[in-house]
């Protein structure tokens, strides 16, 4: 059975981790726990501590104890970390990598998934600083479940911001602990990003794109079980857990890494690859000289090189963003680069940077408009989907 390290932080839903505990318990977990100074106003530890029979800290614990229990060694011998109820403050200390008293420091220690289980008012979990927060967090592959919709103990106050049900986190948690693999044994090639197309050795050619969608797939493809092979071209994002990075910078290298990554069941081409390069000047081009012409030779579409490849891959997902006629265009983009799906989407307004999205999936058989969705989000959708699909093989 599992260790699950809970962290309860501030708020009227504290109580009922009390229900939690005991039920992880009946299931044989282990329930260490960590109580924030404003989760210690809700419930004692000596409460918690008698239903769930094992250490609990809190931010003013004795020393003696501390050194004997040590956070940091309870933070890396979990099998999961339980953040319930986490408030808004709790989670703006987590997107911004605090450590400054346990709870945080805990969190940041620990190798160990992690689940947070909002509540709060349902303004604060509206507020776009708490959405940015619960965003960065998904991005470095923190779980979430809820908050749910409902009455809050406010009087007269009713929204999203309930801490989720016992059996919704119980549920949450056992996934986590025993996540489905239906991706195990497949190996998919994702590529993500831009790619730079040098000018000289200062200026390039570029699209925009972040690598967030990218990214976001592979590591959802990850967490699926699948065997990654992120081939990205230069972002400032940092890679998901447990994939195969190869960094690359023009069209030419990210089709060559492609390339080399074959034979594999699915690919999914994100990246924003720029279709023109330039016969790059060896030295900087200066302003002086007056403004160059530069001669632009088309890329290689490495989607379609890939749809026509002998050992191409079973199923091909490419990527479209246009500003108008977004379906029309996906359509034809299937056809002509010989694909099986295009995620389509309109970036006439802002896609790029942020962590939203919302896409059509175009297939053969017909057009799914998604609702506006988080980038993570979009990508376990696809991801679902791609399991779906190859696993009818
Ligand atoms: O033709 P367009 O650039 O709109 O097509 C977008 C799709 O094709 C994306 O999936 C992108 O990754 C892929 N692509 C590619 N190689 C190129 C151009 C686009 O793989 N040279």
């Amino acid at each position: 059975m599992a260790r699950v390290l809970l962290v309860i932080a501030g708020g009227i839903a504290a109580y009922k981790v009390l229900d939690l505990v005991r039920r992880l318990r009946e299931r044989g977990h282990e329930t260490p726990a960590i109580l924030t100074e404003a989760g210690a106003r809700f419930v004692t530890p000596l409460s918690v501590g008698a239903l769930s029979n094992a250490p609990v800290l809190t931010d003013l614990f004795d020393l003696d104890r501390e050194r004997e229990i040590g956070h940091i060694r309870l933070a890396r011998t979990a099998d999961l970390v339980l953040v319930a109820p986490a408030s808004a403050d709790i989670l703006a200390r987590m997107a911004a990598g605090r450590a400054d008293e346990l709870a945080t420091a805990a969190l940041l220690a620990t190798g160990a998934p992690v689940l947070v289980a909002p509540a709060m008012n349902p303004f604060m979990w509206a507020h776009p600083a708490t959405a940015r927060n619960v965003a960065r967090l998904e991005e470095d592959g923190v779980a979430f479940v809820g908050p749910e919709a409902g009455e809050m103990a406010e009087r007269n106050e009713a929204g999203v911001g309930r801490l989720a049900s016992s059996e919704a986190i119980l549920a949450a948690i056992e996934a986590l602990l025993a996540p489905a693999r239906p991706l195990a044994g497949r190996h998919v090639i994702v590529t993500s990003g831009p790619t730079h197309e040098p000018i000289d050795p200062v200026r390039y050619i570029a699209n925009r794109s972040s690598g967030r969608q990218g990214h976001a797939i592979a590591g959802a493809l990850a967490a699926a079980g699948a065997r990654v092979t992120l081939v990205t071209g230069p972002v400032t994002i940092a890679p998901p857990k447990g994939v195969d990075v190869r960094k690359v910078e023009t069209a030419r290298e990210m089709l060559a890494a492609v390339e080399a990554a074959l034979p594999a069941d699915a690919a999914v081409m994100a990246a924003a690859v720029a279709d023109f390069r330039v016969e790059a000047a060896a030295q900087k081009m200066k302003k002086a000289d007056g403004p160059p012409t530069l001669t632009l030779t088309e890329n290689p579409d490495i989607l379609a090189t890939v749809c026509r490849a002998t050992n191409r891959p079973r199923l091909v997902v490419g990527f479209a963003a246009e500003t108008q006629n977004v379906v029309a265009y996906a359509r034809d983009k299937l056809v002509r680069k010989g694909c099986d799906w295009i995620v389509a989407n309109d970036v006439s307004e802002g896609v790029f940077g942020t962590d939203q999205n919302a896409v059509h999936l175009v297939t053969a058989r017909g057009v799914e408009a998604w609702p506006r969705l988080s980038k993570a989000e979009v990508a376990a959708r696809l991801v679902e989907r791609i399991a779906a699909t190859l696993g009818s093989d």
